[in-house]
């Protein structure tokens, strides 16, 4: 993990310390525990290129993408954080907002970044952006050594716009997470992704 050496030497700090256990990180910063299918997907996302998790409704996807997304910013630099949903409503409403109560935490106080809405942006090297764009267009300059993409409700993201966020995973480290319910399993996209599925009786209570 590399910091900026102009930044808070606390975040260096938290580097070192949370390097082999990201997990610590989600636990210590942001007070939240992952139930067992989360950590699945929370644990493939730094692990594998591609994760794609289909479950049930309201078992705790795009809550956890908002955690990835958090601890991904926060754990590697310079980097990007590219989020999207179908609606620009689904980005702001509900992943941002998860994002933003999160962050606003005060265990956060001494983070770097400063959010707005759908954007959380430290410099313009170092950023994590929700977009739900026209046109795939709209997603091109992204480009960081560090990338993280987080499509949530992606059975409804139009084709055009996946090939966009296609082209952003040629960074050297780049990462995606693919969220939805259903998830179209034959989609070429799918091809070499770790996939996680979550039945119904799974859901917390049934598995912790
Ligand atoms: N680990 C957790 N800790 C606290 N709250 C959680 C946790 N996981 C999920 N929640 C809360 O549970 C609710 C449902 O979670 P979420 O919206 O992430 O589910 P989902 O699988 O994305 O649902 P859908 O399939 O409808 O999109 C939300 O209010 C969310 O904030
Ligand atoms: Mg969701």
């Amino acid at each position: 993990m590399q910091i900026p050496n102009n930044h808070n030497s606390q975040i260096g700090h938290y580097q070192t310390k949370y390097e082999t256990n990201l997990y610590l990180w989600v636990l210590e910063m942001l007070r939240v525990f992952l139930w067992s299918m989360q950590r699945q997907i929370f644990d493939s996302v730094f692990a594998h290129r591609k994760t794609v998790a289909r479950s049930c409704h309201g078992s705790g996807k795009t809550f956890v993408a908002a955690v990835i997304a958090l601890a991904f910013l926060f754990t590697r630099a310079p980097c990007k954080v590219i989020t999207t949903a179908p609606t620009w409503y689904q980005v702001k409403d509900i992943l941002w907002s998860i994002i933003n109560q999160l962050y606003k935490r005060r265990l956060m106080d001494g983070f770097p970044g400063k959010p707005q809405n759908t954007r959380l942006v430290v410099n313009n090297a170092w950023s994590a952006v929700g977009l739900s764009p026209k046109d795939s267009h709209n997603f091109q300059g992204y480009h960081s050594r560090n990338v993280l993409i987080v499509v949530d409700e992606c059975p409804g993201v139009r084709k055009e716009l996946i090939n966009g966020l296609k082209s952003l995973m040629s960074a050297g480290n780049a990462h995606c997470l693919w969220i939805g319910n259903p998830v179209v399993a034959g989609d070429v996209f799918y091809v070499d992704s770790h996939f996680i599925s979550v039945a119904d009786a799974q859901k917390p209570g049934g598995t912790g």
